[in-house]
């Protein structure tokens, strides 16, 4: 698809019908996550793809947010490995999971694969659901599936603020 297109038809879905996501597309849409840019290149994303009931229902009990999704990504990243910038005020560890997660919702964008980020929940009982090391931390949730019939973007999608309100020339 066409960048624009991707940017344009991609929205925060909240009703999945019960269609997996075909492996293929889920490979690919992980790979976009894959080539992201990360702070000095440390890669310090890691995906976990939830799919199993066991894992699904153990979600539920964190976030009301998966809306019946049969694949859901948690994007953790190792906080031992972040460039901390110059200063020592900030490092980089939410920033290039953020970036990855974009990579990842736009690609699905692109499959023709529904999605929603989802920050819904609490990061330290998904890292316990999720049995993460010590040293990861879950950055966000991501619904991926097809939407159920009827289902679409909500309003809000639409009303986005112009580059007027939203952009200085200085
Ligand atoms: C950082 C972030 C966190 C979000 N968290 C949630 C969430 O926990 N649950 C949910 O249903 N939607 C969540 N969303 C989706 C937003 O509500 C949605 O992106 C926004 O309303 C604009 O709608 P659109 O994505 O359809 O354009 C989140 C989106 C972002 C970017």
């Amino acid at each position: 698809m066409e960048f624009n297109e991707v940017v344009k038809n991609r929205y925060s879905c909240k009703k999945y019908s019960d269609r997996k996501v075909e492996a293929e597309k889920l490979t690919a849409i992980l790979e976009a996550g894959r080539l992201a840019p990360t702070a000095k290149n440390l890669q310090e994303q890691h995906i976990y793809v939830i799919q199993s009931e066991d894992a699904l229902t153990k979600i539920d009990q964190i976030t009301p947010c998966r809306y019946g999704a049969a694949t859901m990504l948690a994007v953790a990243f190792d906080k031992d490995n972040v460039y901390t910038y110059p200063g020592g005020k900030r490092d980089s560890g939410i920033e290039d999971a953020t970036i990855v997660a974009t990579h990842i919702i736009l690609a699905a964008a692109n499959e023709g694969v529904d999605s929603c980020w989802v920050n819904n929940f609490d990061p330290d009982k998904a890292a316990e659901i999720l049995d993460l090391p010590d040293n990861e931390e879950v950055l966000m949730l991501m619904d991926l599936g097809y939407a159920a019939e009827g289902a679409g973007a909500l309003p809000n999608h639409m009303k986005r603020k112009t580059l007027d309100e939203t952009v200085s020339y200085i």
